[in-house]
This record gives C-alpha cells, structure tokens and sequence, in this order.
C-alpha cells in the first residue's frame, strides 16, 4: 500500500461562495484562490508529491459572465508572469492540458513557452488544466485512434491511455474536491477510475497546508485493492 500519493488532482471550487459570504465580488474569490494555489505548491513541494495536477478552467467555465472569464484569464497572465522564474528555480516541470487553442493568443504563447522553459525540470510536475473537459479528453483520443487507423481488437486501455492528455502522467491516485461539493465535474474522468476522493469542505481561498495534509492522511488510512482483495 502506498501512504503517500504520486499524483493528486484538485478540483479547486469555491471561489463565488467565498467571496459571497463576504459581500464581495466573485472575482475577489478567484484573487483569493490564485494565492491558495501558490500555498498548494509550496506544500506540494514539501510533501514531496511528485505530481500536482490542478483544474483551474473547465470547457463549461466559458458559460459565466464575460467579466468573470476575463478575469480569471487576466490571473492565470500574473501568475504565469510572476511565478515562472520561481518555479522554474524550484524544479517545476509545467504542463498544459486542455483544448488551448480556444484561449486566447497571448495566453496560448506564454503557456507554451513556460512549458518550454521547464521542461527539462526533474522535480515537481505541475500539471495545469485549462478549457479541459474528460469527456473531451477521451472523445480526442478516440479520433486519434481512429486516424491511426488500428484495427478495433488491438485497441486496448494502454492504447486509448497513451493518446489522452495525460499520455505521459500516471493516474492520479488521489483527487481532493474543495466546497463540499461530491462530483467529477468532468475532471479525469478516465484517469480517476481508482483514485480516492477527498472532499473538503472548505471553499477553495481557504483551503490551506493543514487541509491538504488532512487529505493526505485521509488517503494513507485507505486500503487501496483496485478491485482485488486486501493481502
Ligand atoms: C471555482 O470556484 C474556481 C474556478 C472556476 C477557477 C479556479 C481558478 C483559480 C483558483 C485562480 C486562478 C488559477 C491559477 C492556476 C492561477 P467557483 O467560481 O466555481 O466557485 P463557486 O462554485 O462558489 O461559484
């Protein structure tokens, strides 16, 4: 049994409540949460876990007020300007998942030339998901399949595995879902067929060390059989 994970996913929710509770703006809940992501890091960082994946904007998002999605664009640029160097120097291997394309140009340049400048990085791997949606994911890999043009009996898991998004990332072994909420929302819908689920009740901004480390000794007290029986 392994105590601690590899890989952890987070679906990063409640922002608008947050904010809300407070009287103000939804776009002050995302502020805030922009600084819980860098709090997650260094935690990551210092847990040691080997992969961080993190789903900042779902192919659903588009559907929230323009202002709202203007935003959140505008914070993913500051983050990207001011975090880069950092995480860079900490060994950070960025990633990009998603359809990017939609987003726009500049977003698209300053996404792949991070992604450039860190990918020799043997730390951390950051994985970013952005305009991302699990059905897509696999409906993506499925046409690739397809074009590929290998007969339907050799097409396997491993095959369909190494042409999603996260072809060159094991699964996650744990997801944590902040604010209470208990779904997918569309996240690695494939990928999380074994993981464990943690779900913390605290809306995203106040989701901090202490919070992440109780999912982390949530996920070592399970007994994880991936459908098998314990030894
Ligand atoms: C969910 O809260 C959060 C988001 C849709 C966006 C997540 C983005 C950030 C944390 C900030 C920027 C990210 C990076 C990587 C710098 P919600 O608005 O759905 O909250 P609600 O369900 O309470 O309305």
């Amino acid at each position: 049994m392994h105590t601690s994970p590899h890989h952890v996913g987070i679906i990063m929710d409640g922002n608008g409540r947050w904010a809300k509770q407070r009287g103000l703006p939804r776009t002050a809940g995302h502020l805030e949460g922009a600084k819980t992501v860098r709090i997650v890091i260094e935690t990551a960082l210092r847990l040691q876990i080997p992969i961080l994946s993190l789903f900042a904007f779902s192919t659903e998002n588009w559907r929230r007020p323009q202002d709202e999605v203007s935003e959140l664009m505008n914070l993913l640029r500051r983050f990207i300007k001011s975090e880069l160097n950092a995480l860079d120097q900490q060994g950070i291997r960025l990633c990009f998942i998603g359809d990017l394309k939609r987003l726009e140009n500049d977003i698209q340049v300053m996404l792949h030339n991070a992604a450039e400048k860190t990918k020799d990085n043997t730390g951390m791997v950051l994985v970013v998901a952005l305009n991302y949606s699990g059905r897509s994911d696999i409906l993506q890999a499925v046409r690739t399949l397809l074009i590929s043009q290998q007969s339907p009996e050799s097409i396997n898991e491993e095959s369909l595995a190494a042409v999603l998004s996260t072809s060159d990332l094991p699964d996650p072994d744990l997801i944590i879902r902040t604010s209470g909420e208990q779904r997918l929302s569309n996240f690695f819908l494939w990928q999380a067929a074994y993981s464990e689920l943690y779900f913390s009740p605290l809306p995203w901004p106040s989701f901090d060390a202490v919070e992440f480390e109780r999912a982390l000794d949530f996920y070592a007290s399970r007994q994880r059989r991936f459908g098998g029986t314990t030894a």
